[in-house]
């Protein structure tokens, strides 16, 4: 370790993880990855990792979810490592904490994943929207859990100041001026946020409507946290969206216009990293953003494809889209990325797991380009298979019918006669109906 790294550590709190194997409820990962995973979420949110240890229970004790003695067992690591924050792999009911409080005293913090996540967030959140979304979710999450640890709120925390200073599990450290709350005040709180939100999202509907009008089909990047969209999304718009090796760097969404091979412009828009695990609190509140997942026309599924659990990882994206979201029937298209880190030949077990199991899947390396030109014809491909191409004769007297031409095609060509327009352009077969009776033979196409 250089000395660098060893000041550094000494700086940041000590964390103690503990994993919990729950038999009949497993995880996405098994109980290794996802402590890896937990260490790298607490190593993002400031914290340095001295030791782990887990449990498998069933069911998980109902006053400090681990048993007794796996409670002192960590009580003695606190002290023996000099601990200052234990971090649960899994969502503690408020009793939990409060017990778990009692049990390792008032100098050690004891928090979950979803605290954690929570936390990462709110460093993240670089939008209004982004911020305050995060702050509601951390007032949701600790309103029941109001306990001694709990008391304190930043103050800067509510309206749109709340990136990076709520400090949702307290990481922020000395310097931060706290004051003492109640319940009353964080539920005033949770209401102003609610007003506040509701405005920025009239604010972006109303952008949303203008894409719709321009009629631009609009395509999602998804992905497991750090599987490489912002850096795709660089790649295919020559763009500068924040990189970095950090889960979650990117929370808000970001929109790039790009023109596919055969001259469509389509607009590309990251979206928030998904992870095993993500709190309910948080989907809940990110639904509005997630919502331009569901209104997309095709979703681009980025998977690193050199980490070990590419496979799981896929199939925690694809769960949270259906069960979390309810998205069912868009297009999806895989970009199997990060190509150039395969070099042996067990490291290309996931690349043909996931080939075999999705047709329209990719491989490519976002950061060298390679694959990339496929995978802009994957999506034209399955952009034109998707979309209609009409010619329709409206007469001006169904100016109703017009306007919404405008609004779910994307129109090339107006030509105005005596009593009717002449429109040719793309759509969703979903809104051919009413354009049936107005239809003329397509001699283009
Ligand atoms: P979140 O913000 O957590 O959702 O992450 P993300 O999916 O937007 O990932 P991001 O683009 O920030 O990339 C994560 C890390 O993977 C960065 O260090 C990138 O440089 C790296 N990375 C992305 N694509 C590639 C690739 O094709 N090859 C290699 N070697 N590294 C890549």
């Amino acid at each position: 370790m250089c000395a660098e790294t060893e000041y550094q550590d000494r700086e940041r709190p000590k964390g103690f993880l503990v994993g919990l194997d729950i038999k009949g409820k497993p995880g996405a990962l098994d109980i290794d990855s996802s402590l890896e995973e937990l260490g790298l979420l607490a190593d993002t949110a400031g914290i340095h990792v001295v030791g782990q240890t887990y449990q498998r229970v069933k069911p998980p004790h109902p006053a400090t979810f681990i048993g007794s003695g796996k409670v002192e067992e960590v009580r003695r690591w606190i002290e023996e490592l000099d601990v200052d924050i234990v971090i649960f792999d899994d969502e503690l009911s408020p009793r939990h904490q409060r017990e778990l409080e009692e049990a390792f005293g008032e100098d050690v913090r004891i928090i979950d994943r979803t605290a954690l996540i929570l936390d990462i967030f709110a460093q993240h959140a670089r939008t209004k929207e982004g911020a305050l979304q995060v702050a509601l979710a951390q007032y949701e999450y600790r309103l029941p859990r109001l306990t001694r640890q709990w008391t304190h709120l930043a103050r800067q925390a509510g309206g749109g100041s709340a990136r990076g200073g709520v400090g949702g599990v307290g990481l922020r450290g000395p310097g931060e001026t706290q004051l003492e709350t109640d319940r009353r005040e964080i539920r005033r709180r949770i209401a102003h946020l609610k007003r506040e939100l509701e405005q920025v999202r009239a604010h972006r509907e109303r952008h949303r409507l203008q894409r719709r009008r321009a009629g631009v089909p609009v395509i999602a990047l998804v992905g497991y946290t750090n599987a490489g969209k912002s850096t795709l999304l660089n790649r295919l718009s020559g763009a500068s969206v924040y990189v970095a090796d950090q889960l979650f760097a990117t929370l808000d969404p970001t929109t790039r216009r790009v023109a596919l091979p055969g001259g469509r412009e389509v607009l590309f828009t990251d979206t928030v990293g998904f992870i095993q695990k993500l709190p309910h609190s948080l989907v809940a509140a990110f639904r509005a953003t997630l919502e331009e997942i569901a209104e997309a026309s095709l979703l681009l599924h980025v998977v690193d494809v050199s980490h070990p659990n590419a496979v799981e990882q896929a199939h925690v994206v694809e769960s949270t889209l259906s069960d979390e979201l309810g998205i069912e029937d868009i297009p999806i298209v895989m970009a199997l990325n990060k190509i150039d880190l395969l070099t042996g030949e067990d490291d290309t077990a996931n690349l043909q797991a996931l080939q075999s199991r999705y047709p329209a899947a990719v491989p490519l390396s976002a950061l060298t380009g390679e694959g990339i030109d496929s995978l802009l014809g994957m999506i034209e491909e399955v952009l034109a298979h998707q979309l209609v191409h009409v010619v329709v004769r409206i007469p001006y007297a169904e100016g109703g019918l017009i306007a919404h031409f405008y609004e779910v095609a994307l129109v090339e060509s107006e030509s105005h006669e005596d009593t009717y327009v002449e429109l040719s352009g793309v759509l969703h077969p979903r809104y051919v109906g009413p354009y049936q009776p107005y239809r003329m033979p397509d001699r283009g196409k």
